[in-house]
């Protein structure tokens, strides 16, 4: 059986932009006429599983990026700022081939695909996004990771020149993150340098950033500089912030709630007739490609 996440399924293959907008357009129409009935049944055609990606206007408007500020807005006003090249990755800790990568070099190593995700926000929003990247463990494979390495950790960049955020104390800087090895080698698990088969924006956490897609989107930092192999499992950011509302796990789990709010439900970003409240969906919809990984673990408390 062909997996989902893989290479052979591209932007192409989803319903285009364009002909999706027509035919939300059509139903709000039918549904002006008093056809409600009609169109309600179509409301189908946008479940919590459908990969219909959103538009490039959504994905580089509507942002959470600390650094540049902390309104959705912020990071696309503020990003351009930022330099992005030269770029390069320092990974060390538990590696055979430690040392500062340069971007140039990684992008000639790696093998590049399409990956269509869901992104789900821990603020209980949601998006599909058409990354472009390569699977994070070919990188770790090239600095060559040790026997004994247990966890990831990552770091970004930390530049108060280019970063007005930094300089609230809202969060520790710089925005760290980790995974446990496993997590980090797992095949969906990639680092992004596009979007939509462009170059990845500022915004977007250019020119390299995590995507972990079962997980809660702040796992997936972005502009990455630092890359170490560990054998403790490393300190994250908003699990600093608050432990008990944010986990070192961090899955994408409807049955266990925020201490604030409930995760049972998202809102997929994108207006119109589709962007009621729709079932959040177990490990974000991966539950069957990653569920094996916390065989034995209780998700609450690990949550
Ligand atoms: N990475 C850094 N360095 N700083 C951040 O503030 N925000 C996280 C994550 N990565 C964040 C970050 C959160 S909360 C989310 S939901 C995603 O980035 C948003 O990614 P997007 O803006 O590409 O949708």
């Amino acid at each position: 059986m062909a997996h989902r996440w893989i290479n052979d399924l591209t932007a192409e293959d989803a319903t285009p932009f364009s002909a999706y907008m027509n035919r939300r357009q059509i139903m709000a129409g039918l549904a002006g006429l008093g056809l409600g009935a009609i169109a309600a049944p179509a409301a189908a055609l946008a479940p919590a599983g459908d990969l219909t990606p959103n538009s490039w206007e959504e994905i580089t408007t509507y942002n959470n990026f600390y650094e540049f500020g902390t309104d959705k807005g912020d990071p696309a006003r503020y990003a351009d700022q930022l330099t992005t090249s030269p770029w390069s990755v320092t990974i060390d800790g538990m590696v055979d081939r430690p040392g500062a990568y340069d971007f140039a070099t990684i992008m000639d190593r790696m093998t590049m695909e399409e990956r269509i995700y869901r992104l789900r926000c821990v603020e209980a929003w949601s998006m599909v996004v058409p990354w472009n990247g390569f699977e994070l463990a070919d990188l770790l494979n090239l600095a060559g990771v040790q026997d004994g390495a247990r966890f990831v950790a990552f770091e970004t960049l930390n530049r108060p020149e280019e970063m007005p955020g930094l300089r609230s104390p809202i969060l520790q800087w710089p925005y760290v993150e980790g995974l446990r090895l496993d997590e980090a080698m797992h095949p969906l698990t990639i680092m992004a340098t596009g979007i939509y088969g462009k170059t990845i924006p500022n915004q977007n956490g250019a020119p390299m950033r995590l995507v972990v897609p079962w997980k809660y989107g702040y796992k997936s930092i972005k502009s990455v500089v630092r890359i170490t192999l560990t054998d403790t499992q490393p300190p994250t950011s908003w699990n600093r912030y608050s432990s008990r509302e944010y986990g070192f796990y961090s899955n994408v789990n409807p049955n266990v709630d925020h201490p604030r709010w409930s995760q049972a439900q998202e809102r997929r970003i994108g207006g119109g007739l589709f962007s009621r409240k729709q079932p959040t969906l177990m490990f974000n919809g991966y539950e069957e490609e990653v569920a094996a990984l916390y065989d034995g673990m209780d998700l609450a408390e690990y949550h």
